[in-house]
């Protein structure tokens, strides 16, 4: 299948694994995605400068494929992880929190190809504007920050493609082929899946949080933290707490102190699935197996072409 991205990029299907922190930190995970024939993403914005240096390291001696880096802009370590990835020429960022106008222009003078995270349609306007390659678009569905404005994959995403010229990939909602082709429908030219990725053996996630992913029905994930840049986790002992401190009154102040005590890092590496950040998105009620993520990109490829010939025979 041939659209937008999968030329601008080089790659060969429409399906891009989802930059996460921590589950996606690692070599392991992009490479078996981009040697499937997808592409990869390196979630960099936990990473200390030489572990990330060495990764992308280990990236290129594992895949000649292109493979993608995350970097949230507005993250305390972004402008060395700029550097390092600049230096080491990437092939595609996937920039997120944060407008792209300063990088750019170095970026693109190497040729790397920026794709832009937004979660509305005046933020992709802004991205288009300031000249980006592509958007990447999460709707409410998605695991980590979902927008604000809660409005679902299926309107966003269809709002944007009809309001921007760049190429969209979509992202937030999707377990298997049929949301791939769901979102395609929609005018997407490639669809972006994170929580899927969290079921294979090589994200770089606690045991314990990949089963919780595999336990959780599509009503087992919340929002905590609206009103400021909320984050969608599977429900757990520390969303309880947050929501019954929202349900009592709790100040602002004291949220914030119960938002800070927890983190994704306790969940992700410590298996503190309890009272860790235990970010996943709905789409964790569609896993059902945990399976190599190269076999899975196969599996996505197989079950998007079935749902091409359901609609076609319709
Ligand atoms: C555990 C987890 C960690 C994430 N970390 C990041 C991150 O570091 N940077 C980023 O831009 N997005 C991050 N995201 C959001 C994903 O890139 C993607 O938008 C989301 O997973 C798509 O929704 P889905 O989970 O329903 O597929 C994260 C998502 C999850 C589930």
């Amino acid at each position: 299948m041939k659209t937008r991205i999968t030329e601008m990029l080089g790659i060969e299907h429409p399906i891009i694994q989802a930059a996460m922190s921590w589950a996606s930190s690692n070599a392991a995970l992009v490479t078996a995605v981009s040697n499937a024939g997808g592409m990869g993403v390196l979630g960099a914005g936990p990473m200390r400068p030489d572990d990330f240096r060495n990764c992308l390291r280990d990236i290129r001696a594992g895949t000649a494929k292109p493979f993608g880096v995350n970097i949230p802009l507005n993250g305390a370590r972004a402008r060395e992880l700029l550097d390092i990835a600049f230096e080491a020429r990437i092939p595609v960022m996937v920039a997120s929190q944060g407008g792209p106008r300063g990088e750019l222009a170095r970026f693109r003078s190497i040729g790397t190809r920026w794709l832009h995270v937004v979660a509305s349609p005046e933020h992709a306007l802004k991205a288009e504007a300031a000249g980006v390659d592509a958007l990447v678009v999460d709707g409410a569905e998605a695991g980590g920050h979902p927008p604000p404005s809660e409005v679902t994959t299926l309107v966003l995403v269809r709002r944007v493609v009809k309001s921007v010229r760049l190429p969209v990939v979509a992202s937030g909602g999707v377990a298997d082929g049929a949301g791939v082709a769901a979102l395609l429908a929609l005018g997407a030219d490639a669809v972006q899946l994170g929580t899927r990725f969290i079921a294979t053996p090589e994200a770089g996630v606690h045991p314990a949080y990949k089963q919780a992913v595999l336990e959780a029905g599509v009503d087992g994930t919340t929002l905590v933290g609206r009103g400021g840049l909320p984050i969608r986790q599977l429900k757990n002992a520390f969303s309880a707490r947050y929501e019954a401190a929202e349900r009592a009154g709790a100040s602002t102040e004291e949220l914030d102190a119960l938002f800070k005590a927890s983190s994704l890092k306790q969940a992700a590496l410590d298996g503190d699935v309890a009272w860790g950040k235990l970010e996943a998105g709905q789409s964790a009620g569609l896993v059902e197996d945990i399976l190599p993520a190269g076999e899975l990109v196969k599996r996505l490829v197989a079950e998007l072409d079935e749902a091409r010939q359901r609609l076609a025979s319709l």
